[in-house]
């Protein structure tokens, strides 16, 4: 791939990665099979670790860093974990020398100290100015600003048009965009409204090497924008009131217009699937991922609106030189279409 100079922003050269395309660290998705291919052809990618045991965690990185030397980060979620196993993953990360560190889901700012303290570089995924301004005074390096057409766990409810530049002006350190992007036009509009660069997760969830279920990718691929709905009735293993973006399935239809408002505690825990002999339950968290079986389409399918513009399931590295080659050529469009100033 070549090297595309008005691509590079400040943070290449902090994250060390070719480009500003960031692949976001996704729950069970991410695993060392993505994150290698999307680090090794020129972005950033991050392993999805939430809630995972420390073991797991030493042995995806040890298998990204035997894949490729580039650098690549860990994503963990504080508010979201029981606070012993959050600590123990933490500390394996901090052990393993990790590059990076992303959190997300409500600013805590102890998480911030101790990556700081270790010599991560720490990237802080907000859905709002407050939390953006919170993350920056706890020693966040970057902001990664979350809009409300992302795809999963949504933490705010502004589209990343209006939140991006709001952001961006708001806090002194660089802002990433999150949510709704999957191509090189919005990499160019994200750079415009004050971003660094992007952060994926949809469009990387559909790609050979994540770990999403067949049943997942081809969902996304084949949906429209107006597929995704936002509830929070996959509850189960998560606060109460933390919505999620999804793909509609039979599930969330029976709701109708009742999306909103469940409660964890009172969610029946049926188990419609397994993995590796795990019980996965109807309602929870879990998202369909190879090593799944059972009744798969009703679980939790989590897509961003952009599932609208993602029709393939490539490989990542085809993913990631389709998101340059395609902001190239906007750029170029705007170039052309650029007015002269009069003399
Ligand atoms: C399948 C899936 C799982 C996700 N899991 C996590 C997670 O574990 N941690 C996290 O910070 N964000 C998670 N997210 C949210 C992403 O970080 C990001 O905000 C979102 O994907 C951006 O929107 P997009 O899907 O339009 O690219 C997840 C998103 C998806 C699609």
């Amino acid at each position: 791939m070549m090297r595309e100079p008005f691509l590079q922003t400040p943070i290449c050269s902090l994250l060390q990665c070719r480009y500003p395309i960031l692949q976001a660290g996704m729950g069970g998705v991410a695993r060392a099979e993505l994150v290698s291919a999307v680090s090794k052809t020129g972005g950033y990618g991050f392993l999805g670790m939430v809630r995972e045991s420390p073991e797991l965690i030493a042995q995806q990185i040890d298998l990204v860093r035997r894949n490729t030397n580039q650098p690549f980060g860990v994503n963990l979620i504080p508010l979201a974990t029981r606070p012993d196993l959050f600590k123990a993953e933490l500390d394996v990360c901090l052990a393993k020398r990790v590059h990076a560190m992303c959190f997300f889901w409500g600013v805590d700012a102890a998480a911030v100290a101790q990556a700081k303290a270790a010599g991560c570089i720490v990237l802080y995924q907000v859905g709002s100015v407050a939390d953006a301004i919170a993350a920056e005074a706890a020693g966040a390096d970057i902001i990664i600003a979350q809009g409300f057409e992302a795809g999963g766990h949504v933490h705010g409810t502004v589209s990343s048009l209006v939140l991006v530049p709001q952001i961006a002006s708001r806090v002194r350190i660089p802002v990433v965009a999150s949510g709704g992007f999957a191509s090189g036009e919005s990499l160019v509009a994200a750079l415009a409204l004050g971003a660094q660069g992007i952060h994926c997760g949809t469009a990387f969830l559909a790609t050979r090497e994540s770990f999403a279920h067949d049943v997942h990718k081809s969902a996304i691929a084949a949906a429209g924008s107006d597929d995704t709905v936002y509830t929070d009735v996959f509850a189960i293993n998560w606060p109460a009131g933390s919505p999620v973006r999804v793909l509609r399935n039979a599930l969330t239809d029976e709701l109708g217009p009742e999306l909103l408002g469940h409660d964890p505690d009172e969610m029946p825990w049926d188990e419609i699937a397994s993995e590796d002999g795990r019980p996965i339950y109807r309602f929870s968290t879990d998202s369909p991922l190879r090593n799944m079986t059972g009744a798969l389409d009703e679980l939790a399918l989590f897509a961003g609106q952009v599932s609208g513009l993602i029709d393939d399931i490539p490989s990542a590295g085809e993913r990631l030189s389709g998101i340059v080659s395609t902001a190239e050529r906007a750029l170029r469009r705007l170039q052309q279409a650029a007015v002269p100033a009069a003399a």
